[in-house]
């Protein structure tokens, strides 16, 4: 009989496990950082390299969010991206981004080597096909694009995948690594330079130069929130980068592909594989996006992947389930550096459109920079506090809509309306007195009862059946079944019942 998969990230089951102290004190830095992804880490690393006494508070383990979730390409081919950028903004923009990619990747090999990191890095191609004549024209300008930006990439008709492609852009010389393992590797570091890091410490209350947990505080000269998304409402990010999700699995297959793959058609699917310390070959795939909580959507795009992974490699059992979020902005370029409109209130880093890892060590780079007060030329695409709205207009009112929608209806009604009807293993969301509660019934008949209200903007929760949590569509908040948050903008948990 085949095995039941986990529900658990690969690369968190196979890396180990950290443990650094809870904040329990009040104490002063020089910079504070919220958030231990590879925002956050390289960050604490690239300061604590100019003399910088940095503190780190994570809210759970660090590098096991966003960062252990991925695919883990480390790679400046981000899908028909450029294309995107030269249309929404001009050909120098598009070359900023080329630049920052690359530069992310060769500082991620440059730590790497530096601090002799055992993260398996390894140099591979990267290719964005097609198996659509449709999609032909668009990946011949994406490679003439990608060439003239100065980008390794070349059209070519053949690759080592177990199926005819119609053509595909190949970007020579990129690489994929284990990402936990890197951020737990580079985390060990600070230490020697005088930074601290601290997790299970969730930052509840901030303000410029002060940060609050439960039980301790950090004050600071600046804050750097590299919180995925930026926390609460700080910035407005949420109105202007918005959450999606996707299903990841890994299962171990025969074939060692060379490079990694992702193709531009719907239905999606990306692929890399990883050399386990078992000897065996995983594939690492992910799919189609969908909205955080529709688990009509997740149900189906699991399902999809894993008749592809079958169909074309053979695979025979899926060993890791889980799903993983980013945040895409209005104008498809992340937002990197001082917040607000007003002043100069927290550095933050987000949108990274599915595209974090070299992303978010261009990011940390910038971020070094500004408090550094060096200039930093690519600032110039990744202003945080640029506002374009005709470059975003339809996707901000598309994402408004369906915030409204929520509000407004949520996802009542898709499921039986009484907790009696939930057989076990099944989860919904009921109304009774006008307050609306998500149930879940376990594997061993215990009901599960917290408020299906987000704690960020009120919007309705909906269930994520493959990581057992509460996800908002909204702005992305994620919640436990004790109702703990597991992912923000929110910081408040929600109202536990049983
Ligand atoms: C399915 C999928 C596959 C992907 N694959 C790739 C890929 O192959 N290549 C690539 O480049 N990108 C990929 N990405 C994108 C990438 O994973 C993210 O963009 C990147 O990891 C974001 O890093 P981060 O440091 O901003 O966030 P995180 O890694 O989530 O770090 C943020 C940290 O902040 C902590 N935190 C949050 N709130 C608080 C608080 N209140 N107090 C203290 N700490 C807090 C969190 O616990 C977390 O550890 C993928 C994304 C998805 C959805
Ligand atoms: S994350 Fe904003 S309302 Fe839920």
């Amino acid at each position: 009989m085949e095995q039941r998969p986990k529900n658990e990230s690969y690369w968190n089951d196979t890396a180990r496990q950290t443990n650094y102290p809870t904040l329990s004190a009040d104490l002063e830095a020089d910079i504070v950082i919220i958030g231990g992804g590879i925002v956050g880490v390289t960050t604490a690393r690239l300061l604590a390299d100019q003399g910088i006494r940095v503190v780190v508070l994570e809210a759970q383990k660090i590098g096991r969010q966003a960062t252990g979730r991925s695919t883990a390409k480390v790679t400046s081919q981000h899908g028909l991206l450029y294309q995107k950028l030269e249309h929404k903004f001009n050909l120098g923009q598009a070359l900023i981004y080329a630049e920052a990619q690359e530069y992310g990747l060769a500082e991620i090999r440059r730590l790497t080597e530096k601090y002799n990191i055992d993260c398996d890095l390894e140099q591979a191609d990267a290719y964005t096909y097609t198996c659509l004549a449709e999609h032909r024209a668009e990946l011949e300008k994406e490679a003439g694009l990608a060439g003239k930006l100065g980008l390794p990439a070349s059209l070519v008709k053949d690759t080592e995948l177990p199926f005819q492609v119609v053509g595909a852009v190949l970007y020579e010389r990129q690489a994929s690594f284990h990402p936990t393992r890197y951020v737990i590797g580079l985390a060990e570091t600070l230490a020697q330079d005088g930074c601290e890091i601290y997790e299970n410490s969730a930052v509840l209350e901030w303000e410029p130069n002060l940060v609050k947990t439960r039980s301790g505080s950090v004050k600071a000269k600046h804050v750097v929130m590299a919180t995925h998304l930026p926390l609460g409402m700080v910035g407005g990010y949420y109105t202007r980068a918005f959450p999606d999700a996707e299903p990841v699995i890994a299962a171990p297959i025969k074939q060692k592909l060379t490079g990694m793959y992702i193709n531009v058609e719907t239905p999606s699917y990306s692929i890399r594989t990883h050399q386990h310390e078992n000897g065996q070959t995983y594939a690492i795939v992910t799919g189609t996006r969908y909205k955080p909580g529709d688990t009509v959507a997740e149900q189906k795009n699991f399902a999809d992947i894993e008749n592809w992974l079958r169909q074309n490699f053979g695979a025979e059992t899926i060993s890791h389930r889980w799903t993983n979020e980013d945040y895409t902005s209005m104008d498809s370029a992340p937002f990197v550096g001082w917040s607000s409109t007003i002043g100069e209130d927290y550095l933050v880093a987000t949108g990274f459109a599915g595209w974090g890892l070299t992303n978010g060590t261009a990011a940390a780079m910038m971020i070094r920079d500004l408090i550094m007060n060096k200039d930093n030329p690519w600032q110039e695409l990744f202003n945080a506090k640029r506002i374009k709205p005709l470059a975003g207009g339809a996707k901000v009112l598309k994402e408004s809509a369906s915030v409204v929608a929520n509000l407004a209806k949520g996802h009542l009604g898709t499921h039986p309306q009484v907790t009696e009807d939930l057989l076990p293993g099944e989860a919904g969301v009921r109304k009774y007195d006008g307050d609306k509660f998500a149930v879940y019934r376990d594997e061993e008949d215990q009901l599960h009862i917290v408020s299906a209200v987000c704690t960020h903007m009120g919007c309705v929760l909906g269930w994520n059946a493959t990581d057992k949590t509460w996800d908002c569509s909204c702005h992305g908040s994620r919640f436990a079944l004790d109702g703990t948050v597991l992912h923000g903008p929110a910081v408040e948990p929600l109202q536990r019942y049983r």
